[in-house]
């Protein structure tokens, strides 16, 4: 096993362990994982079905049902835009419209140079410092269309991934 497999497992199993609810599912052993790792690798699968005691198939059909999962790793950065009812009455769309351009993408996804994985997102939870943004799991208020640029603009290219 190569160090980075290792590395990817222990992060599965810390994820899968770090769960604090009384009750722990496929679901939500999926999303612990996918928040530690932003992705669902096939050792994901492996590893929640030994894990729960259930088969690969029920894991995979749960993973596969709920759009929200990616089987991919992501892009090096992650930008979300909130584009929630209170957002979007603050001006989220043209953030939104500005950013799609910016990185060349026409809906949410991964741009081609690996630098940026890009998703709207239904609310931030920081309603009363909308428009917000987030970057690499960041917050930022009441951004303007300028200001997100250069956030964006200021993003590495590369960094450590799984
Ligand atoms: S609607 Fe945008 S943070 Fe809640």
């Amino acid at each position: 096993m190569t160090t980075k497999n290792k590395k990817l497992l222990d992060d599965i199993e810390e994820a899968i362990k770090s769960q604090k609810r009384p009750t722990i599912t496929v679901l939500s052993s999926l999303l612990a994982i996918q928040d530690h790792i932003g992705y669902i690798p096939d050792e994901a699968i492996t590893a929640v079905a030994t894990s729960l005691k259930t088969s690969k198939n029920a894991v995979f059909n749960v993973a596969s049902f709920y759009p929200n999962f990616r089987f991919t790793p992501p892009n090096t950065n992650s930008v979300e835009v909130c584009w929630g009812p209170t957002c979007h009455l603050l001006g989220a769309s043209k953030i939104l419209e500005n950013i799609l351009k910016i990185l060349n993408i026409e809906e949410e996804g991964d741009t081609e140079d690996g630098k940026i994985s890009f998703r709207f997102n239904t609310c931030l939870g920081a309603c009363s410092q909308g428009p917000v943004i987030s970057v690499n799991h960041e917050l930022f208020g009441n951004m303007t269309s300028s200001e997100a640029t250069a956030l964006i603009n200021k993003l590495p290219n590369s960094k450590t991934k799984h």
